[in-house]
């Protein structure tokens, strides 16, 4: 008789370590985990209070952030030897219980074996906001991405020239819309925190970036009315390296699915030594996010860009450790579904 393996809390704390370092919208961390330690369940739920009403009304963000730390979870339980078994939205009278990742025993021989290249760039990884160098990516490394992408359940499409200015031109316009619209500048930049400010979430003002003195790479201006903030232009590299980020539906699960594909690509390009950062502002306007969408393709609901190259590294930013965000298993907080 096989006896049944018993997760430690060093092991728990060390999942959800990995989980927390997943990338969020605006770094909300828009997540909470509970430990049903009978069933060895680890819940993730979404955290109603840090969501962003106007940015992201659906809450099709916070999902891909939320699914993005359900792939580190899933990474970092195999790396400890672990089988995850993840079942998304797996009640439907709790709207806010987006996935349940169940250990179900020590890694069997069948399995697939942890990747320790894969799970190292879960530390490794943030998000650059730099102008890169331009030097192109292999054409197998940017395939390896393409295939994380469907492996986890999306698809990625790496446009050419005249399609990368397309997306970059959406994007532009995307950005002057937020430029015009107080209440969204006043709303992102409730998430930048000054020099030394001790708030584990959102983006201090060290990782955010410049403007291309070129005009042509539409990075998201998070500093609004407070120009001051803002670093001096540079000029971003000529050829942008982009991709664009897809499922062919468009329900709740896509978007844990997505997040979870976009987590993978971004792992497997920190693996090659590549950085990335992502470009959501055309995904934050339904018409512009429609005009996104692959013309040849009936069923393409696009999610999010992600630009990538050589470069330097990201600035890190803070978390809430993933201890303090783990409640032990009881009753169900306020979780909302989206509106
Ligand atoms: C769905 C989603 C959308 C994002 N959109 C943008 C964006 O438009 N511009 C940007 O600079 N960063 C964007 N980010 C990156 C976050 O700001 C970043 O992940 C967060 O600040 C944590 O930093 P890290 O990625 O370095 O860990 C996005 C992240 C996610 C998950």
């Amino acid at each position: 008789m096989r006896t049944q393996a018993v997760l430690d809390a060093a092991t728990v704390e060390s999942l959800l370590t990995a989980a927390v370092a997943a990338p969020s919208i605006h770094n909300t961390q828009p997540w909470r985990f509970r430990l049903d330690p009978g069933n060895q369940v680890l819940e993730v739920h979404s955290a109603p209070e840090r969501t962003l009403p106007l940015t992201d009304p659906m809450h099709r963000a916070q999902y891909l952030s939320v699914g993005a730390a359900v792939f580190n979870l899933r990474l970092a339980a195999v790396h400890q030897g672990w089988r995850p078994e993840v079942k998304l939205l797996p009640d439907p009278h709790e709207p806010g219980l987006l996935a349940a990742v169940r250990l179900t025993g020590p890694l069997g021989a069948e399995d697939q074996p942890s990747d320790p290249d894969l799970y190292e760039a879960i530390a490794r990884r943030h998000t650059s906001r730099m102008p890169f160098t331009g030097r192109p990516v292999p054409e197998p490394i940017v395939a390896e991405m393409a295939s994380a992408a469907h492996a986890a359940g999306a698809r990625l499409h790496v446009p050419d020239i005249a399609g990368t200015r397309r997306l970059l031109h959406l994007t532009a316009a995307a950005e002057a819309r937020n430029h015009a619209h107080p209440d969204r500048t006043a709303e992102t930049l409730t998430w930048i925190n000054a020099p030394g400010a001790s708030t584990p979430y959102g983006i201090p003002a060290t990782a955010l970036g410049p403007p291309d003195a070129a005009g042509r790479m539409p990075m998201r201006d998070f500093t609004g009315a407070l120009p001051a903030r803002r670093l001096p232009a540079l000029w971003f590299e000529r050829h942008v390296q982009l991709a664009l980020l897809w499922t062919p539906h468009d329900r709740r699960e896509d978007w844990l699915r997505a997040g979870q594909a976009l987590q993978y690509v971004l792992l497997t390009a920190t693996a090659h030594g590549l950085r990335t950062s992502l470009l959501h502002q055309a995904m934050e306007w339904p018409d512009l996010r429609i005009a996104t969408a692959l013309p040849r393709h009936k069923r393409c609901h696009p999610h999010v860009l992600i630009r990538f190259g050589y470069g330097p590294d990201g600035v890190s930013t803070p978390r809430e450790s993933g201890h303090s965000v783990a409640r032990p298993a009881g009753p169900p907080a306020t979780d909302t579904e989206p509106g």
